[in-house]
């Protein structure tokens, strides 16, 4: 397994980062206009006779940003907007005289926290068009309901079991095929999917989590608390594969496993070829 994703490697780094700060601070939203200007962008067709909403576009600090593609499309169907800042304390006022509001919240539980908050006021109370809806902020970055949801769908799902219960817990993990996947429920990029290789690996990280303190994570802040998210190791084709679905568009890539490791994602190993039709369907 890849050292630089391994939990110890991480939990290490989060040590040095305290121990150095300020060197590692995340950076300010940016601005690639000239990139993303020297794409088509996508025109839509407005009903006539409708008002155009005003769109209060969240500059999100992602690297590349997210905010400056909608941008591009707002201008190029002459759709009003203003740059919104949700961060702020006033962002309640601020949203009193937008219709709608997109806003690409950051993968890290912070900004998701902040995120589902306030949608709860901006789109359940404020009535906004929100992009993405709280039901989508919900699901985005957390296993946990992903999983849930794609069960009780019907969707092919590796093995899982997710438990709140310590007593419940502590009896899977002495029935389990080992190594078994942990996860952590918001993670990207591999972060927060290691291997356990044996019971008694399981055992004691089980008995963290459901501890007084829980069980740190890679996330600085964040430990696990009171659930265990647990997976059959399946073995693996050599890569796994990105679907994105726009409408009847379907689209993607692949990622190779690296030699020696179990995970794909996040391993710099995109690969743009055919993808299997029966992908497609499935994520279709
Ligand atoms: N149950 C599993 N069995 C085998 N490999 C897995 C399993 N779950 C995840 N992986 C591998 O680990 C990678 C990361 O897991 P994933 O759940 O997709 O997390 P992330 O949200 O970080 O992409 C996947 O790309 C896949 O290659
Ligand atoms: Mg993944």
């Amino acid at each position: 397994m890849r050292l630089s994703r391994s939990r110890r490697y991480l939990l290490a780094k989060n040590l040095a980062k305290r121990l150095l700060p300020g060197s590692f601070a995340w950076r300010p939203a940016a601005d690639d206009r000239a990139v993303v200007e020297a794409v088509e962008p996508v025109r839509m067709a407005w009903p006539a006779g409708v008002r155009k909403p005003l769109v209060g576009l969240v500059p999100d600090r992602d690297h590349p940003p997210y905010w400056t593609k909608y941008r591009h499309f707002l201008e190029a169907n002459g759709i009003p907007w203003e740059l919104y800042d949700v961060h702020r304390s006033d962002w309640r006022q601020r949203a009193a005289r937008l219709d709608a509001v997109v806003w690409r919240p950051l993968s890290f539980p912070s900004e998701l926290e902040e995120c589902r908050r306030k949608l709860v006021v901006l789109e359940g109370v404020m009535g906004l068009f929100c992009y993405p809806s709280l039901r989508e902020a919900l699901l985005y970055e957390d296993k946990l309901l992903q999983t849930e949801l794609l069960q009780h769908h019907g969707f092919p799902v590796a093995e899982t079991f997710i438990s709140h219960d310590e007593q419940e817990a502590l009896a899977y993990v002495e029935r389990c095929e080992y190594p078994l996947v942990w996860k952590v429920g918001c993670g990207s990029g591999s972060l927060g999917v290691e291997l356990v290789r044996d019971v008694r690996a399981a055992r004691r990280a089980v008995r963290q989590v459901f501890g007084h303190a829980g069980r740190a994570t890679y996330w600085p802040y964040l430990r696990q608390k009171d659930y265990v998210y647990l997976q059959r190791l399946e073995p693996n084709l050599g890569y796994d594969l990105r679907v994105i679905v726009i409408g009847d568009l379907a689209l993607g890539y692949y990622r190779d496993v690296p030699e020696g490791e179990f995970r794909a994602s996040g391993m710099d190993t995109t690969r743009r070829e055919g993808l299997p039709e029966d992908a497609l369907t499935l994520a279709h």
